[in-house]
Formats: structure tokens, sequence, C-alpha cells
């Protein structure tokens, strides 16, 4: 979370800080800050809010050529104008952004800073008050920074003004994404090449535990030895046009549109000349040799997962665990002979991921991971990686991320299995093809989904979901969205676990969204449909063709059973939409929330 640049070159500074701020804010949102420094010195500007909030602030006489900037996603301290970034040492000469979390802060304060008053509550501010002690000290600037560095445990990217040097940003990484983007007369700096999109699409990645200095005519990355890296820039594939809403009022709106074109694009990525399914050889045979396989993710990644299981499972024939992150480390089960590890995961920087990553090769187990990122550390660290080719999702709630996920997953199941010689009765390209065509229609039923929103949902204050079978994990997924941007409260269930307890909750106009799209369920979710109904719950039944029935609100069309959570999944995404809509909640980027967990 949190998202930083940087920017050193003959133009402007501001205004191309603001602009690449503006596409970090997806990374956090609680409040923002810039720094440029010119002959006169370094000129703060931030505030708690938006990006918007701290564009009104900043004094637009103010031309400098060099800066930083940073959108903050609180982790120590609230959000507020004091611990917004960027933070300076107690002289004023040092101005420091950081995303990520320094473990160690409390013990470096007690240790070195005794006699500093601190301005803020972040841990970030330690780490420019320790360069400045250290200059204090008699070392330069870059030993100084270089020696600071060791010193940190945790997470940090890291971008540094000195204002005795005008034209010089230091930077450093570990853990925390962070890219320098090189141009003519200028380079700059950010956490994601989104945001300097605007000015270069030439890259250099940075390794953890390395250092640079930036000035507008030269990169110099170095290790913490001091010793000289050489790396050449690649070029970001990103469409600036991918990162703009166009004429959607929303990014989860344009990006729930999107997913029938993800899913034909994830069939051409897979599929060899002959129009048949395929995987790197070496994913397939890493995965077909695992006597188990893990899945690891997060949050809507990890309800892929669950369903990610049951393709494995039901195609390849090889057991499946799927654990969520945050609990693995400290969790760990006791792991087969020959495992293989999965992790799934839209950015493919989530710490908590990251976490089991670095556990699990320190054992000596391969990875592979499922990422829409490349490049991103989860793919650089892992043995395998297979991409989603979702483009860049930037709502804070995944919509096309997710179907990618299962929709990779049901070609890895797929290709494994025929890898293994297991019969497949189905040709999943076909299947694909039908659930892309599927999704269209889907996507055009919006104002369906906005009256049910409206229905069942503008005064409730909770609702359940409730399916059984891949159901049950596509409510799960619809109780997320709907709680995540519209702040109701809402919970997926297993049909037959309600009655376990939860049906306590029931009251009068309660919604309850069942979800019945597999045969073998239908009676079943039904009868607890009835369960709830008998007891004042409002129901609202979507059902897919074929197993419909009078009462029901809504008929998704008919696909392979298999595949119904790529398209149940739509219905449920618009109704949260919509819900969230009807609150005037902030759809793309709701409360407390960020794109990017990079924090444990
Ligand atoms: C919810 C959502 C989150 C993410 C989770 C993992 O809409 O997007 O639950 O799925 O934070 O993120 P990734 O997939 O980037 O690892």
């Amino acid at each position: 979370m949190c998202g930083i640049v940087g920017y050193t070159g003959l133009q402007d500074a501001k205004e191309i800080l603001l602009k690449g701020l503006e596409k970090l804010e997806y990374r956090g949102y609680d409040s923002a800050g810039i720094a440029v420094k010119n002959e006169e010195g370094v000129t703060i500007f931030k505030e708690k809010g938006r990006i918007a909030d701290l564009r009104a602030e900043v004094d637009e006489d103010v031309s400098a050529h060099t800066g930083i900037g940073h959108t903050r996603w609180a982790t120590h301290g609230v959000p507020s104008q004091d611990n917004a970034h960027p933070h300076q040492s107690a002289s004023g000469r040092f101005t420091l952004v950081h995303n990520g979390v320094i473990e160690n802060y409390a013990i470096l304060k007690r240790e070195y800073l005794q006699d500093v008053t601190f301005k803020s509550d972040t841990d970030t501010e330690v780490i420019v008050q320790l360069i400045e002690r250290f200059v204090n000290e008699g070392r330069d600037v870059e030993e100084a920074f270089r020696h600071t560095l060791t010193l940190l445990k945790g997470s940090y990217a890291l971008a540094l003004l000195d204002a005795e040097n005008t034209e010089v940003i230091y930077v450093a990484k570990n853990k925390s994404p962070l890219l320098i983007g090189v141009g003519e007369d200028f380079n700059v700096v950010a956490s994601d090449a989104m945001a300097m999109l605007q000015v270069t699409d030439q890259f250099l990645e940075l390794m953890d535990k390395e250092m640079v200095i930036v000035t507008k005519e030269d990169v110099t990355i170095k290790n913490l030895n001091n010793e000289e890296v050489s790396r050449e820039p690649y070029t970001a594939e990103l469409d600036a046009s991918d990162i703009e809403k166009g004429t959607y009022p929303h990014y989860m709106l344009k990006e729930i549109d999107e997913q029938p074109a993800v899913i034909r694009k994830i069939i051409q990525a897979y599929q060899n000349e002959n129009d048949e399914l395929m995987i790197d050889f070496n994913i397939a045979e890493a995965v077909s040799g695992a006597d188990r396989i893990y899945i690891v993710a997060c949050g809507t990644s990890y309800h892929a997962g669950l369903i990610g299981k049951q393709f494995i499972e039901k195609m390849a024939k090889i057991p499946v665990e799927v654990h969520v992150a945050s609990e693995f480390t400290y969790n760990m089960p006791l792991l087969s002979e020959k495992p293989l590890f999965i992790f799934i995961s839209q950015s493919g920087e989530t710490a908590d991921s990251r976490a089991v990553l670095v556990a699990i090769k320190e054992l000596g187990h391969k990875a592979l991971t499922i990422t829409n990122v490349p490049g991103s550390t989860l793919s650089r660290e892992a043995d395998f990686t297979l991409l989603l080719h979702a483009g860049p999702e930037i709502a804070v709630a995944s919509t096309k991320a997710y179907t990618a996920q299962v929709a990779v997953l049901a070609i890895l199941a797929n290709v494994v299995a025929k890898f293994r010689n297991e019969k497949i009765d189905f040709d999943l390209v076909k299947e694909l093809g039908m659930v892309a065509t599927a999704m269209v229609a889907l996507c055009d039923s919006k104002e369906e989904m906005e009256s049910i929103a409206r229905e069942f949902l503008s005064v409730t204050r909770n609702c359940f979901f409730i399916g059984r079978s891949l159901d049950y994990y596509v409510g799960l997924e619809g109780a997320l969205k709907l709680k995540e941007i519209s702040y109701i409260q809402a919970e997926g269930f297993a049909g037959g676990e309600l009655k376990h307890g939860t049906i306590a909750l029931i009251e009068e106009g309660t919604p309850v969204v069942a979800l019945a799209t597999q045969e073998g369920v239908n009676l079943s979710i039904r009868g607890n449909v009835k369960e709830v109904a008998a007891r004042g719950a409002n129901p609202c039944i979507i059902s897919m063709k074929g197993l419909e029935e009078d009462d029901d609100r809504f008929v998704i069309p008919k696909v392979h059973e298999l595949l119904t959570p790529l398209i149940s999944v739509i219905p449920l995404q618009l109704i949260a939409y919509y819900a969230a809509l009807h609150r005037e909640c902030d759809v793309d980027k709701p409360r407390n929330l960020a794109k990017s967990v990079t924090v444990e």
C-alpha cells in the first residue's frame, strides 16, 4: 500500500508528480503529499484526503524541476496532515517518502534518536531522522543513506531529497515495489509503471536491497556493499488507454464489462497453433508431478483458489488444499512429500502471500504464481508464472482479475489433466467461448441488477449469500464485493450451514441471495431458501437456465456446470456496484482499503 513517485528533469515537477499520484491512488488514498526542490529549498504540500484535496492546496507559483510524492494507506499513525508524507528531518535538510513498514522503528528510535523531537507518529520519520543523524556524524549523504538502509528491518520503497543538492533523488527498495523510469533529460521514480507512462515507457526494475542515485542525466544502481549494478531498461507493455475510465462513470463498471474480452484474450494466450490449450511444458510437468497442491491467496484471489481446487481435483485428479495466506506461515499444514505451491494474486505484490512464498522457498519447494502483473514480486520470486492477461485492474474491488484467475485455473487443470492422461469429456476452448458469450448477455443486464440492488439492498443493514458446491464459493465472493464497496454487512454461507447458527440473524425482510446453478444440489439449495423465507427473509434466487423455477429473480444463461462461477459472479458484481452507487459510496475507492496490500 502507499504509492511513491519522483521526478528530476527539465519540466515543472509538480504536475508530473500530481498526475503520477492520481494513477497510484488505488494504492492508498487517506492522505497525500509532494515535496519539490529548487534553488530556494524544499517546499512541501500535504493534505489529509485524496489527491484532489492535495491538488487544491498546491501553490501553482512554486516552480521546481525535482520532486517526490506519496499517496498513503495508513499503517502507523492515523490519517492526518502530520502523518502524511513527505516527512522531514529535524533541520529540514532531508525530505523522504516511504512505502512499506519498518518493523524495528521503535528500537531504532530508542537507540539512535532519543534527543530528536518527532513531528509524526509514523515509522517513516525514523528513517529520515537517522539519515540526518549519520550525516551530522560526518558521513556523506550517500553513505548515511546506505548505512541507514542496513539498519532497517521490514519493507520499504524510499525516495529522498537533500535540500543541499538540488538535482538528486536517492532511492532504495526492499520488498515494496519500485521502478525507475528513464527518459531523455529526465528520470523518474514510481511504485508502478502506470504512474509515469505519461512521460516514459522505459523502466528499470529494482531488486531488493538496492539503492539508486537518480539525476536527470543518470541512474546509478548500487547494492548495499556499494558495488554498481548494471541493468537494461525494459519497455512497459501498457497502453495508456487501458488505465483511463473512458466514458464509464467508474473503473469497476468498465472492468466488469471487460470480462468477456478478457476471457477471449486468455483463450488466445493459452492456445497453440493447432488451437489446443497449452501452458509451458515445465509448468505442466511440475504441477503434474506434485502429490498435493497448496493454493495460497487472499481475499478475492482466495475465492478463485477455492474454485481452482475443484477444477484441479475434478480434472487433473491431484489433491488440493487452499489456504488463506495470512494464516499459513504460522499454521503451516503438514506438507506432503512432493508439494507444489500455487500463489494466486492479481497484483503479485500481496505481502501476506509473499511471506508464504519466502517461507516455502526456504524449505526448498517449487512455486507457481498466477498473476496479472508480469515482473511483480510474486512472479519474480516463484519458479513459474501464468499470466492473467486481464489488463490493469484499477478499481479496488477485483472483478475481471477474479474471472481471469478462474479461467486460467480451468486451463491449468485441463492441460495438467491431459498431461496425466486423465480423461476430459468436454472441449474447454469451446466451453470458455460460450462463457464469454454468456458474459456479454450478463453485462447487458445492468438495469435488472440495478433494480435488484434497489429492491433488496437500499435500506438493509445486512445481507446473506448462500449456495452449495461451486455456488457457495461464488456466494463468498458476492458477499465480499457487496461489503467492501457498499458497507452493507454481507456474509456468504454454504447453504446447509445457515441453520447451524446464522439463521438466528434472519429477520423480517433480511435479503438472502441464493445461487442455484448446480443441478446436483438444486433441490437442496431451494430447500434452504424455503427455510429462510419461512423466517421472514426476502430471498433473491439467481438460477441457471434449465434449473429455473417461477419465483427466481434472475436466470443466467446455461454454460458447462464447472464453469458457472465465471458467469454467476457477474450479477453479484453488478448488484454490489449498484448497491454502492445507491448508497452514495465511493465505488472505486472504498474506505479503509487499498488495491495492493503490501503490508502483512
Ligand atoms: C477484493 C480484493 C481483495 C484482493 C486481495 C488479494 O475485491 O480485491 O480481496 O483479492 O487483497 O490481492 P491480490 O490478488 O493482489 O493478491
